[in-house]
């Protein structure tokens, strides 16, 4: 298939970009590069430096490349500054999104993969989370995300497009030969700043809430391994064949680990002390968010390879040890 991987200078997109290669597949990456990296896609995948929101740009891309298939990773992320700036997030992630699906629709591509999140749900009454449990997220970002998970089902109703949207829980680690990984500006998350804490790059690590009504008073989350996460996305290709389909799945381990068991983790994979401080909560985080992936793994025939946390902390520690400073300065 030929796909077009709207964001796939990022994270997420430039792990399924490889991916992609694997099985045989032919990726072409559209990435505005604001926060993406042109060093994590290889010379030899046809790459367009556009905004997703250039409509004439994106259909002529899709018209000239043969796409089959989008893929879209380029959304913002931050979920605290997308409390204090929703228009940023709404303007990208819903309003550029809306031009892509424009495009596509000028272009007759009708096949579609989105990148949600769990954050849609908000705070659970129940887990492990379910695809069919309401939906209310406590954030903007959330919000712009099951906004266009809506605008998917009207498609889809319409027969104007077919998708697939999966919802992360923690995307975590990095590619098995630590050519690519996590690189973010400002970094906010728990592995990678754990590790930067265990090698002094920064100061201690703080833990954001240690009264949780969870086992140890820690947050609990659910992070599953980037490959993994890049795998259901090729898995699902079948699926979207079908006229007027909408389909959604929770990508996670379906295993809860805390705060506190991430930083044990990151200090036996290193063998480095994570110098870390109690702090108070960090607004916004839902005490405990872990999935049931019985859909993926029944439906897609999806098995998620990184089921230990520490085997998915081990990538993360081989990217940074080769990239200390990111894609800015690579060693090799
Ligand atoms: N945490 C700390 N200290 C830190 C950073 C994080 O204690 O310095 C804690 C958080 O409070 C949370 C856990 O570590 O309990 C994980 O935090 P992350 O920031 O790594 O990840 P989140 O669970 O907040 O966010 C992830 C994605 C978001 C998505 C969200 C859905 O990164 O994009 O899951 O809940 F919206």
């Amino acid at each position: 298939m030929n796909v077009l991987v709207v964001g796939g200078a990022g994270y997420i997109g430039s792990h399924c970009v490889r991916q992609l290669q694997a099985a045989g597949h032919h990726p072409v990456v559209l990435d505005n590069l604001v926060y993406g990296h042109r060093a994590a896609v290889a010379d030899d995948v046809t790459f367009y430096q556009e905004d997703l929101g250039n409509r004439p740009a994106v259909t002529k891309i899709l018209t000239e490349e043969k796409i089959d298939i989008v893929m879209h990773f380029a959304a913002f992320i931050n979920v605290g500054e997308s409390v204090h700036a929703p228009l940023k997030y709404y303007a990208n992630n819903v309003g550029n999104t809306i031009q892509l699906f424009l495009a596509m629709t000028d272009a007759g591509v009708n096949k579609f993969v989105f990148s949600s999140t769990c954050a849609t749900y908000g705070v659970p009454d129940t887990l492990p989370l379910v695809e069919d449990l309401p939906q209310s997220p406590i954030n903007p970002y959330g919000s712009t995300k099951l906004h266009v998970e809506h605008i998917l089902q009207d498609l889809a109703r319409s027969g104007a497009i077919s998708s697939a949207v999966f919802r992360y829980f923690n995307a975590s680690g990095a590619a098995d030969d630590g050519s690519i990984g996590e690189d973010h500006t400002p970094e906010t998350h728990l592995i990678p700043l754990a590790i930067d804490a265990a090698t002094g790059k920064r100061g201690a690590l703080k833990i954001f809430g240690v009264n949780y009504p969870t086992p140890d008073g820690t947050c609990l989350r659910d992070y599953i391994h980037v490959d993994d996460i890049s795998r259901a996305h090729i898995a699902v290709f079948d699926q979207l064949e079908e006229p007027n389909k909408f389909i959604h799945y929770n990508l996670g381990t379906g295993k809860p680990t805390s705060v506190r068991e991430i930083l044990d983790a990151v200090e036996k994979v290193t063998g480095l002390p994570v110098p870390a401080e109690e702090a108070p909560r960090r607004a916004g985080d839902p005490p405990s968010l872990y999935a049931d992936n019985t859909k993926a793994r029944t439906e897609l025939g999806w098995e998620p390879q990184h089921m230990d946390i520490e085997s998915t902390i081990a990538t993360a520690w081989k990217w940074h040890q080769s990239h200390p400073d990111g894609f800015a300065d690579p060693k090799d």
